[in-house]
């Protein structure tokens, strides 16, 4: 097994391959006066008849992220690569996970099938949006979760018995797995996203909160508009100190400021989406899983 760091993680990749000792082929890459991406394996002989993983996270900016993913999965398939496993630990437009809207193009479907023409055999995804969704595409999706790693971080801060919450019904069984590590009970605050409009409404649940810590845990943080409400809210309730955790730091513009002046003590991410708040790695999470199928293989 060899491993492909691409430009958007490559500080992830690197260390996926530390950890797993193998083989790192470093990337060359730039950008045309165009616009367009230029890719180029430093060593492609590395790659011959080797099961080659790409990590490529794509978050912003995602279709050229996106655009590099593919050309350094073609270009491995062209390369001679045995397999291919493309780690996408923040997975573009899996949002639009289905058709909300009559006419709505199903964006999570197309880039996996763009993965697969290119050679990608296997995927995996860290905390993706509807990971039921992924069990419905044309190539085995394989998602990790980074709560427990998230949660973990925290415990080493001094955080056990801090109250874990989650956003909405469905994100409930995040809140259950943050406190399996710092069990302080747990708990989900109830938002509701207008389909047209984007914006977020909370129900102003009340919540066991009054003098403790409590930590918000979400899958991804990106206008903020849901973390900074639900940060007030958790504040109003008389929390001690308010944290907002996530495993996908997008942060767009000044989101990190907005969500500290909204009360809360300090915002956490993870490396899948490297940003000024990605203290936790999910790398050991990554290496774990492509360990687990090569002795599922051999
Ligand atoms: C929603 O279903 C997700 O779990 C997040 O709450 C959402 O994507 C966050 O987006 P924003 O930061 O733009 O509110």
């Amino acid at each position: 097994m060899i491993v492909i760091p691409g430009p958007a993680s490559v500080e992830l990749g690197q260390k996926v391959g530390a950890v797993l000792k193998i083989k790192i082929v470093p990337v060359e890459f730039k950008r045309f006066p165009d616009g367009e991406s230029y890719i180029r394996f430093e060593d492609a002989t590395l790659i011959k008849d080797e099961d080659a993983v790409i990590v490529q996270t794509t978050s912003p900016p995602q279709n050229e992220n996106l655009v590099q993913l593919f050309l350094m999965a073609d270009n491995a398939k062209d390369m001679g690569a045995k397999s291919i496993t493309a780690v996408v630990p923040y997975f573009a437009y899996a949002r639009q996970d289905s058709r909300f809207r009559p006419g709505e193009a199903l964006s999570v479907k197309t880039m996996v099938t763009l993965l697969k023409t290119c050679g990608v055999s296997r995927i995996i995804t860290v905390n993706s949006h509807n990971p039921t969704i992924l069990k419905t595409l044309p190539i085995s999706v394989e998602d990790l979760s980074a709560f427990s790693r998230l949660a973990e971080h925290f415990k080493k801060k001094g955080f056990e018995g801090a109250f874990s919450l989650s956003m909405g019904k469905k994100g409930m069984n995040t809140a259950e797995e943050a406190n399996r590590v710092l069990k302080g009970g747990c708990d989900y605050i109830p938002t509701q996203r207008d389909r047209v409009t984007g914006n977020v409404t909370i129900e102003k649940k009340t919540l066991p909160v009054k003098n403790r810590d409590a930590i918000i845990f979400d899958d991804i943080i990106s206008s903020g508009g849901t973390m900074i409400k639900a940060v007030s809210w958790v504040k109003e309730q008389g929390a001690k100190r308010v944290y907002a955790a996530c495993v996908h730091p997008l942060l767009i513009g000044d989101v990190k400021d907005k969500i500290l002046k909204a009360g809360a003590d300090g915002v956490v991410g993870t490396d899948s989406v490297p940003s000024s708040v990605s203290e936790v790695s999910v790398a050991p999470l990554i290496a774990e899983a492509l360990k687990k199928r090569a002795v599922q293989r051999d």
